[in-house]
């Protein structure tokens, strides 16, 4: 049975067990006739593992920016957690579990320490979070199924965070669970053999990702610097497993493994008018409407430079043993330079696609637009907002200035401000900034 969900999940399990034993293996091993035994798993019930994830489904964890707290209801996040507990009793039993949030509010983010043999060596955090995206608002029948069924049907689980990131949280107390002796409430036996990581392992689920991480993951992030934990490593959600390849260099298989994720800010223009009755609209382009289209007019046909970098670069010269012919000599020559990779950044730019136009240049989306106050009557005011996505290496000044620009050449009356710099990105910097910032993303 094609089945991508279950694929996704079993194969997000066993990347976590590979990698969990692998990060394990891998390090310190100071002979290599020291390394430790391979691990054998106990068997494992995939029905009952994709029951146990589809459940989660089934809580509408939905973080929300406006609310204090940062989710819509607290009462839904408690019951959430409650119910991995239940589910994953021997993760609860045997390792730490601690629950995470700003002081003075419920704390819905999870802490999971498995300590190691070896505790003194610098330990692996896995990151990955609970909360999920609103559902639009008139769109709930427009799902083929409920979006918070968990319903498992033609070969997927359906539902709000089954990608994102859901099946992250199952994945890795599933596995955990598996490492930890087998699974379901029924086995727990304190004397089973176990396996015992040599460092202390990690996992830490957020309850406000999808707004900042900001209460969650931030406030995880000053409780592992407060108590001097040292990472090793952090490894959070990244790309799917394209079943189908990566087309069109490759139809094998594969593995999308996130090493960076652009900057992100969004930047405000704030347009202003004389105003007036709807009856007699200006004729000089004065107004919002006209100075509205001059400036996105402006946005549009403003560009941001084409660039062909790491890791984006590195990428490409990953997969090009995967590809024939031409496709490999035009791949490897992504990291070289010259006509080859200038080629190649516009075939990503004009040809590929918006994912691959994505991936080599700064983006400028406008993803919000007020204004206005009545029916019949002119603004004086409208506010946009452009969110923007950088490249390693760009600042979110470059946008600023490109906005600058285009409201010069637009000829209209606006102020311009970065209103919203979660991050910036550079491959060099990820991973401290990944353990001192707590927003980690990448
Ligand atoms: C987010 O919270 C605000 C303030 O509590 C509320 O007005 C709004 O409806 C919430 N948004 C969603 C999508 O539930
Ligand atoms: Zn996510």
């Amino acid at each position: 049975m094609a089945s991508l969900a279950k694929t996704m999940l079993l194969g997000l399990l066993g990347l976590a067990i590979a990698l969990i034993a692998q990060v394990v293996l891998r390090r310190d091993s100071p002979t290599t006739s020291e390394v430790s035994q391979p691990y054998t798993c106990p068997p494992l019930s995939e029905a009952a593992a994709l029951e146990r994830f589809a459940g989660l489904i089934s809580f509408p964890t939905v973080s929300n920016a406006s609310s204090e707290d940062h989710v819509n209801d607290q009462k839904v996040f408690r019951d959430m957690v409650a119910y991995l507990a239940r589910s994953y009793p021997r993760v609860w039993r045997r390792l730490k579990v601690e629950h995470v949030g700003r002081v003075g509010e419920n704390e819905l983010s999870l802490l999971i320490t498995w300590t190691g043999s070896r505790p003194e060596l610098p330990a692996v955090l896995f990151v990955s979070h609970y909360d999920v995206v609103p559902v639009t608002p008139g769109s709930e029948g427009e799902w083929t199924h409920p979006p918070f069924s968990g319903k498992i049907a033609d070969g997927y689980v359906w539902g709000r965070g089954s990608l994102d990131i859901k099946f992250g949280v199952a994945g890795l107390l599933q596995a955990a669970s598996v490492l930890l002796g087998g699974e379901g409430e029924e086995d727990v036996e304190e004397d089973v053999a176990v396996f015992r990581p040599e460092r202390t392992l990690m996992f830490a689920f957020g309850h406000d990702e999808e707004v900042s991480g900001s209460h969650g993951a931030a406030t995880i992030a000053s409780l592992l610097r407060s108590r001097g934990v040292e990472l090793d490593v952090v490894v959070d959600e990244g790309g799917a497993i394209l079943e189908d390849g990566l087309r069109p260099f490759t139809s094998r298989a594969v593995a999308m493994v996130g090493t960076a994720e652009k900057g992100y800010t969004t930047v405000e223009v704030t347009l202003r008018a004389p105003g007036g009755h709807s009856s007699m609209p200006t004729t000089d382009g004065s107004d919002i409407a006209a100075q509205l289209w001059r400036l996105l007019g402006a946005v549009r046909r403003s560009t941001t430079p084409t660039r062909l970098q790491a890791p984006v670069t590195d990428m490409l010269t990953h997969v090009a043993p995967y590809t024939s012919g031409w496709m490999r000599l035009l791949l490897s020559g992504a990291e070289r330079g010259g006509p080859i990779k200038w080629l190649l950044a516009q075939v990503f730019r004009r040809l590929g696609g918006r994912e691959t136009a994505a991936m080599v240049a700064n983006t400028l989306a406008l993803t919000r637009v007020r204004g206005g106050v009545a029916d019949n009557v002119l603004p004086q005011e409208a506010v946009l907002s452009f969110n923007g996505r950088l490249l390693p290496g760009s600042t979110p000044g470059e946008l600023v200035e490109a906005l600058k620009a285009a409201v010069k050449v637009a000829g209209v009356a606006a102020e311009v401000a970065e209103v919203k710099r979660i991050w910036e990105c550079s491959v060099e910097k990820l991973f401290l900034a990944a353990a001192t910032s707590g927003i980690w993303q990448f």
